[in-house]
């Protein structure tokens, strides 16, 4: 059975670890082995953790996250209301940052892509960004 939820939280990076277990705990009826939950969380981490460190440099703001079970394919969608992105191509090449000297590699969103199925990344009507990402595990059901 298909199966959806949603949350919303601070940008604050104490919600981190709680958006990170709160997905894989969803993705749980998808009968992941321990590799493929590290790479979910992996995934969350750094999509929440760039609408914390980028999407609001100034703070306050919210993240919102829906997971969705779409017959055996997880989908998942990171959502925030900052600042966006103004070239989405330039910022997703690997070592891209624009915090460069402030502990930031550049490697959010090639994480991103090569731990999950598929990664679409674009900019919100009103502002924010939306960050989708896609993995299957109709062969572990
Ligand atoms: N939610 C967001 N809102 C606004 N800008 C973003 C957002 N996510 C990413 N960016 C922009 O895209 C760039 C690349 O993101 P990416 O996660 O790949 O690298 P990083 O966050 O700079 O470094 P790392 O993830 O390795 O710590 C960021 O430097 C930032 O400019
Ligand atoms: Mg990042």
């Amino acid at each position: 059975m298909n199966n959806r939820m949603e949350i919303k939280f601070p940008a604050i990076s104490r919600n981190e670890s709680l958006a990170r277990s709160v997905v894989s705990a969803f993705a749980v009826e998808l009968n992941p082995d321990l590799d493929r939950l590290g790479d979910i969380k992996t995934a969350v981490s750094e999509a929440v953790t760039n609408c914390i460190v980028h999407g609001y440099p100034s703070g306050n703001g919210e993240i919102e996250i829906i997971a969705e079970n779409n017959d055996g394919i997880l989908h998942i969608e990171v959502l925030d209301r900052g600042v966006g992105i103004a070239d989405i191509t330039t910022a997703r090449q690997p070592f891209y940052t624009t915090k460069e000297g402030e502990e930031r590699s550049g490697m959010g969103f090639t994480v991103m892509e090569t731990f999950m199925d598929s990664l679409e990344v674009e900019n919100r009507d009103g502002g924010g960004l939306r960050v989708v990402m896609e993995k299957s595990f109709k062969e572990s059901l």
